[in-house]
Order: C-alpha cells, then sequence, then structure tokens
C-alpha cells in the first residue's frame, strides 16, 4: 500500500480525525462566502434616485406599518411577467435599501403596493382609506378614517432620523436639524420649503389630506403612498444593474 493509501485509512478509520477533517473541509467553503462580506460596504448595487425618506414620508411609513398595512400588502414586484404586467417593473434590491424593516413578503390579501405612487389622486386615497368599500365595493380592508382626524404627533422626528442613521440611513446634519421644519413645510403649500427640494430630490410639496390647515397622519401616510416607486427610473437603473452583472463591473 502507498503511504497515501495508508494516511486515508487511517483518517476513515479515526472517527476524530474524520470529523476534523470533514469541519475543516467545510470550514473552507463557508470562508470563502462569507469573509468577501466582511470587506465590501455594500451588498446593493446603488441607483439613480434613490434617497433617504423625508420626515413627513417617514412618518406615513411609520403608520403603515403601526397598522398592520403589511398584513395585506407586500411591496416587493417579483420578476415574473404577469407581476410586472400588472404592477409595473420588478423591485431592484436599491429601491428598499432605506427600508427599516423592509416590507418585502408575497403574501397579499390587497394589492403590491412598491409603485403605487402617483397611481391615483390624493383624494383618492384619503376616499379609499376612509371607506374602502365606497371605492372598491367588494373589498375586505379596513376603514382608517380616524387618520383624517389625528394630528401627526410624532414625539421628536429628529432622534428617528438619528437612529435610521446609525443604521446607515445617510441623512444628514441638516436633514437632522431641519426635521420637524421639513414636515410642516413638506405638507403645507404656503409654507416656505427652503431647501427641501435640494436635500430630498422629487419629493412631493403639498396638502395631501384635502385640510390644510394642519398636518394629520393621514398626511403624512398618502405622502408615503404617492412616493412609493417613483423615486428611481427604473428601467434606466435595471440596464445599468444588467451591464454590472455582464461586465462584472
Ligand atoms: C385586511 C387586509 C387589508 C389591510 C389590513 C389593508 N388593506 Fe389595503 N387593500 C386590501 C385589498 C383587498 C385591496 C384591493 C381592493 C381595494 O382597492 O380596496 C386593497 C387596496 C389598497 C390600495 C390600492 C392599491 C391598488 O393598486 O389599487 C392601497 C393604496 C391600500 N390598499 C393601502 C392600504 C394601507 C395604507 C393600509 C394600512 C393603513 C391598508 N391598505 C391595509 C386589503 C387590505
Amino acid at each position: 500500500m502507498t503511504g497515501l493509501a495508508q494516511r486515508h485509512k487511517k483518517l476513515e478509520r479515526n472517527v476524530t480525525l474524520l470529523a476534523l477533517g470533514a469541519f475543516v473541509t467545510v470550514a473552507i467553503g463557508g470562508i470563502v462566502e462569507i469573509a468577501p462580506l466582511f470587506w465590501i460596504d455594500n451588498t446593493i448595487e446603488k441607483v439613480e434616485g434613490m434617497r433617504p425618506y423625508t420626515p413627513l414620508e417617514q412618518a406615513g411609513r411609520d403608520i403603515y406599518i403601526r397598522e398592520g398595512c403589511y398584513a395585506c400588502h407586500s411591496q416587493m414586484i417579483r420578476p415574473f411577467r404577469d407581476e410586472a404586467e400588472r404592477y409595473g417593473h420588478y423591485s431592484l434590491a436599491a429601491e428598499s435599501m432605506f427600508d427599516h424593516p423592509f416590507q418585502w413578503g408575497s403574501k397579499r390579501t390587497g394589492p403590491d403596493l412598491a409603485r403605487v405612487g402617483g397611481r391615483y389622486s390624493d383624494e383618492w386615497h384619503v376616499q379609499h382609506l376612509k371607506d374602502p368599500q365606497s371605492v372598491v365595493p367588494e373589498t375586505v380592508m379596513p376603514k382608517y378614517g380616524f387618520l383624517a382626524e389625528t394630528n401627526l404627533d410624532i414625539g421628536d422626528p429628529e432622534a428617528r432620523l438619528r437612529a435610521l442613521r446609525r443604521v446607515g440611513v445617510p441623512y444628514t446634519d441638516r436633514d437632522l436639524k431641519m426635521a420637524i421644519a421639513d414636515i410642516t413645510a413638506q405638507a403645507d403649500p404656503d409654507a416656505d420649503a427652503g431647501d427641501l427640494e435640494t436635500r430630498y430630490p422629487k419629493a412631493q410639496i403639498r396638502d395631501f389630506d384635502g385640510d390644510p390647515g394642519r398636518v394629520t397622519e393621514m398626511d403624512a401616510l398618502v405622502a408615503y403612498l404617492q412616493m412609493l416607486g417613483t423615486l428611481v427610473d427604473v428601467n434606466a437603473a435595471a440596464a445599468q444593474e444588467e451591464l454590472v452583472q455582464e461586465t462584472g463591473r
């Protein structure tokens, strides 16, 4: 018997040695997969147009989560033909890069909302949220009329943005400082919007709930819904993503 075969025989007969050998072999595979993740900053391809949410949109997002809208709605269009035809271009990873927590999923009692922004008027959303059955008689969606009666009260918006910054959302110091002013500025067309639109491109600035006198939870939620899927030019971004995959750059 050659020396190699003899050593192999020894390895096969000694269970501890065999287990150790198997562990080392598997560990090499694991390290090759995991180690690069420690050296790259981001696993998501950046795409043009994606920006952190404005404080008003973020407040609307918090209400969306508080009210459990995710129990019936996903925000992830899968790359299947039927989904793309119904909802629009499939979702790109970068489109939810500032979502904490993300709203992916495939369990849908109602439709996917990833690209609902701009599909309906603000009036439609307000009416639909107040009384969904008045718009779609057979819908099982609950009524959320109280949102229009509740003033938006988010305690310390600056602290919320700071918390998001800690987990990687690139809010600037100025964004934090302006958080409270930005909320009023976005929901009140008469207020001075300052540099809101420079810091948050494509921010929609208007009264959303039909009650210009005050900022309600309805304002925040509709502002959030109207923003969904409108920030990124998906066709250009998807072409870019494919190019990166093909050329490996
Ligand atoms: C019990 C399940 C359920 C919950 C909870 C729910 N919805 Fe819906 N939603 C539906 C169903 C079903 C539809 C489709 C029929 C319709 O338009 O009402 C729908 C439709 C919608 C639409 C129209 C989408 C489109 O493309 O036509 C929007 C916007 C929407 N919901 C927002 C919300 C928001 C915001 C919340 C939380 C405040 C919410 N929904 C909570 C079931 C639900």
